[in-house]
């Protein structure tokens, strides 16, 4: 994977024509969408898959006989066997959909946890997890006497101390979940190696791919993890839809996690029998048209190359690096190196919510807050960062624009 190019200058013009949105002018500037660890944008085949759908397809999956129904089923089937592939999944009976890995990591919580986590037991997290991976937990542990422990991140420059995981894998811990690439420090772990430990102590993993499945390629039985959960949007597919990754043993130590129409067999006045995996675990209507477009999406990052983006992410994440860190006052998060395509930074005192405004006015979409990271922020002793994240359609001159307009916000603020 490391060997991988990243785009030629015509690669990246080739990839940024098939995404419609990022022609246009904001606040009298041309854009420079820098916020895709927020969201990413989509190109025209995945809109493209939507308004198709809609045209000619639309019908509820899995209950009708007539063609339109059996088309819908079809599509969104054939996106179950899709997402197998993507993941390096064994059968598609291990891929279930969701909401996103918000929903995803929520479903292990009520599906796996309530079953499978007592009081007393353990769940390992890391400092630098998402809300979505650490609140799910903490309504868990609560509700069952369980306590929460976390591997440690070394300050600033945002990496894992493993030096104790041994020891933190040590009973009572039961589950340990991680992410992937933090959304806030560009932090690529290595979460394969984090899984080896935790099977050698028959210890349940679950990854947050969240921000790495649409940028890397990623293999569910290479990392070895029990449960992956991504989210579509960040991968230039829909909102509202996401997939969960359950390996078969454990998907069968679960219980449903919502009731309703389509994860059922039989149903009594009383009494009913679950439908068989993945189905159990896919309550009502379906987001039909977003699954059957997130097909698109993963054939259009296939198409370029996940290997490729990864290494253009690297590329732009090191440029962007290099070229912030020569901003004076300028304090920044993450590893110097082998980062992924996301920078957070400080710009001396000037809150982070300024300069998101002052760069919109400019075109430039960063991100300013806590990214969902608050009890990170805490732990680094600052309130937000600024954010600028990059995926397949970033260029350096983009990079260079961002910093032109971050050095003028200091002229402004007289930083
Ligand atoms: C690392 C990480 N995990 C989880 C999430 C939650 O994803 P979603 O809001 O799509 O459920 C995000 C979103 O920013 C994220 O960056």
């Amino acid at each position: 994977m490391d060997k991988a190019a990243p785009f030629s200058d015509a690669e990246i013009e080739k990839i940024r024509s098939d995404f419609p949105i990022l022609h246009q002018q904001v606040h009298g500037h041309p854009l420079v969408y820098l916020d895709n660890a927020a969201t990413s944008q989509k190109p025209r085949v995945v809109i493209d898959a939507l308004v198709n759908y809609y045209t000619r397809d639309n019908a509820n999956v899995h209950r009708g006989i007539h063609e339109l129904s059996n088309r819908a089923s079809n599509a969104y089937e054939a996106t179950r066997g899709r997402a197998a592939k993507f993941l390096n999944a064994r059968t598609s009976d291990e891929i279930i959909f969701t909401g996103g890995t918000t929903e995803g990591i929520n479903l292990v919580a009520a599906g796996w946890g309530l079953n499978n986590i007592n009081a007393g037991d353990r769940i390992l997290l890391t400092e630098m997890e998402h809300h979505s991976n650490l609140v799910p937990w903490q309504m868990l542990a609560e509700r069952v006497g369980a306590t929460l422990a976390f591997v440690p991140v070394t300050g600033d420059e945002g990496v894992l101390d493993l030096s104790t995981l041994e020891e933190l894998l040590k009973p009572p811990t039961r589950l340990f979940s991680m992410v992937h690439i933090s959304n806030s420090l560009g932090t690529v772990n290595p979460v394969a190696e984090m899984c080896a430990k935790a099977r050698q102590a028959g210890v349940v993993t679950i990854v947050d791919a969240a921000q790495s499945a649409g940028h890397r390629p990623v293999d569910v039985q290479e990392i070895g993890c029990d449960f992956l959960a991504l989210s579509s949007h960040k991968m230039c597919g829909p909102t509202g839809v996401g997939v969960l990754y359950g390996r078969m043993d454990q998907l069968k130590r679960m219980s449903p996690y919502q009731g309703g129409g389509d994860m059922i067999s039989d149903v009594d006045y009383l009494k009913s029998a679950w439908n068989k995996i993945p189905y159990k675990f896919e309550a009502g209507t379906p987001n039909i048209a977003d699954v059957i477009a997130l097909h698109s999406a993963m054939d259009y990052l296939d198409q370029i190359g996940r290997d490729r983006i990864a290494a253009h992410d690297r590329e732009l994440g090191a440029y962007a690096y290099e070229r912030l860190s020569a901003l004076p006052g300028i304090r920044l998060f993450g590893p110097k190196h082998g980062r992924a395509g996301v920078t957070s930074f400080l710009l001396a005192d000037v809150h982070a919510h300024d300069v998101v405004t002052f760069a919109d006015q400019r075109g430039v979409a960063l991100r300013g807050g806590h990214h969902c990271n608050q009890p990170l922020m805490k732990k680094l002793g600052v309130s937000s960062t600024s954010r600028a994240s990059f995926y397949l359609y970033n260029t350096r001159a983009e990079v260079d624009r961002a910093i032109e307009v971050l050095a003028e916000i200091q002229k402004f603020f007289a930083v």
